[in-house]
């Protein structure tokens, strides 16, 4: 079957470091305590810039490194839970930002699995020729909906983009397999509803700010994502008639590195096989993989015919992996 493969790719961070120091002025917190717990040292914040600014930086590189123009996309694909506003969607803002006009233009709504679903669907359509290039992109400005005075979740979160272009393979190499699935039983772990038809704004109390903020329960996703991050992965494993054995790398979702270090015990890869940003981005949600993979393929850590395992998880619950021949 015909299958999409990895063009090019782009990320992009903000200027601006909030580091762990900065949030010990912030919260009850302390620099040990989020490197020990989480892995963060710093995370890149938004001063000014929407998420469909970083989206247009990441998708430009991604597509300079794909030797392509917008012209020449047919299906954009924006992962986020923090869009510019609610419609039109990011994914058609940015196609405007990027003058282009004739191609499909959809946000993908799967907190931090967004890629990877994204990714499913771009190779999906790719595969019954209904799209010959897509671009994907993650980009989340986490930032606007984090409430600083919750030293639960506020230490976690970065903003951030990353765009992967695919276009039709016609040799081994790309989308092997990706494999999506949610579990809404669990929604109510990590939500933000305020202000929206749940909670219409014109319902929100005066003490009900905190409702436009995330709201988390770390602890308990915790649990889920680390069992959702490894069977996820053995499902796209077993459909791309692969062994844990025949991975090179994976890139896992960057949420805490206790998270990342079970998932790599579970695939037995030695440490320089999983590939790790979190100390520098925080968790970026939608953006944390295609972010990571732009800057593996950059420094190199990843080369042609690599296998590479990507997995997540994330509010929904939602959670997916993929394998990819590079
Ligand atoms: N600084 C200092 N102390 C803290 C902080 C902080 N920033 N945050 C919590 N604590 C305290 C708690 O209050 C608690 O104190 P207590 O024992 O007196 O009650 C103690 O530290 C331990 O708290 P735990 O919740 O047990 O800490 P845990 O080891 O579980 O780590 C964490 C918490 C980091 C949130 C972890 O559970 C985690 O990473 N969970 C996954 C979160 C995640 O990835 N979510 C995805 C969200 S993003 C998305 O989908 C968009």
């Amino acid at each position: 079957m015909l299958k999409g493969k990895i063009a090019g790719t782009g990320s992009y961070l903000p200027e601006k470091i909030l580091t762990n120091a900065d949030l010990e002025k912030i919260v009850d917190t302390s620099d040990e305590w989020i490197t020990e717990r989480t892995g963060i040292k710093e995370r890149h914040v938004v001063e000014n810039e929407t998420t469909s600014d970083l989206a247009l930086i990441a998708a430009e590189r991604a597509l300079e490194s794909a030797k392509m123009t917008s012209d020449d996309i047919d299906l954009i694909i924006v992962a986020t839970i923090t869009p510019d506003m609610n419609f039109p969607s990011t994914a058609c803002l940015l196609q405007d930002r990027l003058q282009t006009q004739n191609c499909m233009a959809l946000d993908v709504s799967a907190a931090c699995s967004g890629f990877i679903y994204g990714l499913h669907i771009a190779n999906s359509l790719i595969a019954t020729e209904e799209v010959h290039n897509a671009i994907i992109i993650g980009a989340e400005t986490l930032t606007t909906i984090t409430d600083y005075t919750d030293r639960n979740t506020c230490v976690l979160l970065g903003d951030g983009a990353g765009a992967v272009v695919l276009t039709p393979s016609k040799t081994d190499q790309g989308i092997l397999s990706t494999f999506c699935g949610a579990d809404g039983s669990k929604g109510e772990l990590l939500k933000r509803h305020g202000g929206l038809s749940r909670q219409p704004i014109y319902k929100l109390g005066p003490y009900d700010f905190h409702n436009v903020f995330m709201y988390m329960d770390g602890k308990a996703i915790f649990k889920s994502a680390v069992q959702r991050m490894t069977s996820s992965l053995s499902k796209a494993l077993e459909k791309a008639g692969k062994k844990l054995d025949d991975l090179d790398m994976v890139i896992p979702h960057q949420a805490n590195i206790r998270i990342i270090e079970m998932v790599r015990e579970f695939a037995k890869l030695r440490p320089d096989q999983v590939y790790v940003n979190l100390d520098r981005t925080g968790n970026t949600s939608a953006a944390t993989i295609p972010v990571a993979l732009d800057e593996a393929l950059k420094q190199g850590k990843l080369k042609k015919g690599d296998i590479l395992g990507i997995t997540a998880f994330g509010g929904g619950l939602t959670y997916g992996a993929g394998v990819i021949k590079i």
